[in-house]
C-alpha cells in the first residue's frame, strides 16, 4: 500500500511517500480502507520529535481517519466510519483499536468525518468535562480558526454559549464566523476588546490551545469563577502562572490532557461519540474544511499549520477527492 511515513525528524518536509505492506489483519482490530485523514497539530511536532509519543523510526503518522471497514470485530464489512488510530492514519489501510472506531452518519461525508476525531473529542473533553460548561455562559476561544479552535466554537455554540473568537488574521476571522463565533476580536490587544463585549464582566471560560505570552491576558479576561483550559502550545512557549492571580479573582486553570484521560478509561471514547453523535446528525458539528493535499503532498499539509496559514481543517485526500462520500 502507499503510506507517507516520517523517516528524519527534520520537520514536515521529510516526510516520504513508501510502498509498505498493508497491516496483518489480527481477531483484535478494525481493518480500515482510508478515504480521508486529518491533518492535526501533534503531527507537525511529530516530524521534528517533540511530541509526547515519540514512535522509533521510520514510522507512519495520521491520528484520525474516515473509510470504510474491510474487516474486524464489532463492525460490518462495507460500514462507513471514523476513526482514530493514534498512528498510522496517513496510508491506504490502517487497522485500529475497536474502542476507537465510530459508525458514521450517511449524512457525513469522509472529509467531514476525518476532522471530528481528535479535534472534537478533545474539545468535548475540555468543555464538557474539565471546564463545566454550562448553557448561556461565555467562551473565549484562541487559534479559532484552526482544528481545535473551530471545533471548540461549534461545540461551544451547539451547547448554548456565547462564543468570542481570538485570531490573528482577517482570513481567520471569517472561518471563526462560520464555525459560529458571535464575535471575533484581534490577538493584539484581546484583552480590551473582551472587556468591552462582556460590559466589563469577563468570560466564563477560556479554551487555550496557542499558549505564550497571551496566557496573563487571558486570565485578566475572566469572569468570577471562569476557568481557563490549558490545551496546548503551538504559540511555542509554555506559560507561567503566578497563583495569587488565581486566588485572588476565584479563577482556575484547567488542564486538558485528552489522551491521557482515555487512555486510562477504557469505554470512555465511545461514550463522547454517543453523546456528540446527535449533534453531528443534526448538523451542529459541521467541521468547517480548509485546505485538502493529496496523500503524495503530506509534508506541504503539515506546512500550512507549522507556518501559521491553515484555515479550518486541513485533510489528506487518501483514495478520493475529499467531501465526497
Ligand atoms: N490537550 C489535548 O488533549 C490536545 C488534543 C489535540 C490537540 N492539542 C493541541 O492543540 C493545539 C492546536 O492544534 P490544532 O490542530 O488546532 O492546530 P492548528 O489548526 O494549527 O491551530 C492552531 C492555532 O494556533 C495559533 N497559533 C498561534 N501561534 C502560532 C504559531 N507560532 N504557529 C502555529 N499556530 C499558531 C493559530 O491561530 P492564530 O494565527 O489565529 O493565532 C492557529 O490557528 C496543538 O498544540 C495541539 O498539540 C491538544
Amino acid at each position: 500500500m502507499r503510506a507517507v511515513q516520517i523517516t528524519r525528524l527534520d520537520g514536515p518536509s521529510a516526510l516520504e511517500v513508501v510502498s509498505i505492506d498493508e497491516p496483518a489483519p489480527d481477531a483484535g482490530s478494525v481493518v480500515i480502507d482510508v478515504h480521508v485523514a486529518g491533518v492535526t497539530f501533534p503531527e507537525v511536532l511529530q516530524s521534528r520529535g517533540q511530541y509526547q509519543l515519540k514512535p522509533p523510526l521510520p514510522f507512519v503518522p495520521g491520528s484520525e481517519v474516515a473509510g470504510v471497514v474491510r474487516s474486524g470485530p464489532g463492525f460490518a464489512a462495507g460500514l462507513r466510519v471514523a476513526a482514530f488510530p493514534g498512528l498510522g492514519g496517513f496510508a491506504e489501510v490502517v487497522a485500529v483499536d475497536p474502542g476507537s472506531v465510530f459508525p458514521l452518519p450517511d449524512s457525513v461525508s469522509f472529509a467531514a468525518g476525518a476532522a471530528l476525531p481528535m479535534n472534537y473529542l478533545t474539545v468535548h473533553f475540555g468543555l464538557v468535562r474539565r471546564g463545566r460548561l454550562r448553557e448561556g455562559e461565555t467562551v473565549l476561544v484562541h487559534g479559532a480558526a484552526g482544528g481545535v479552535g473551530t471545533a471548540a466554537v461549534q461545540l461551544a455554540s451547539a451547547l448554548g454559549a456565547r462564543v468570542i473568537a481570538v485570531v490573528s488574521s482577517s482570513d481567520k476571522a471569517g472561518t471563526a464566523k462560520a464555525a459560529g463565533a458571535q464575535d471575533v476580536v484581534p490577538a493584539d490587544g484581546f484583552k480590551d476588546a473582551v472587556k468591552e463585549l462582556t460590559g466589563g464582566r469577563g468570560v466564563d471560560l477560556v479554551v487555550d490551545p496557542v499558549g505564550g505570552d497571551r496566557f496573563t491576558d487571558s486570565l485578566r479576561s475572566l469572569a468570577r469563577e471562569g476557568r481557563l483550559l490549558v490545551v496546548g502550545f503551538t504559540g511555542g512557549e509554555i506559560p507561567q502562572v503566578k497563583v495569587n492571580r488565581l486566588l485572588l479573582n476565584n479563577i482556575s486553570v484547567v488542564g486538558v490532557g485528552w489522551g491521557a484521560f482515555w487512555t486510562a478509561q477504557p469505554g470512555y471514547l465511545q461514550e463522547q461519540w454517543a453523546q456528540l453523535l446527535p449533534l453531528i446528525s443534526a448538523g451542529k458539528l459541521d467541521p468547517v474544511l480548509g485546505r485538502t493535499f493529496p496523500l503524495a503532498e503530506a509534508g506541504r499539509a503539515l506546512s500550512e499549520l507549522d507556518e501559521r496559514r491553515a484555515t479550518g481543517k486541513i485533510l489528506l485526500s487518501v483514495r478520493q477527492p475529499a467531501g465526497e462520500g
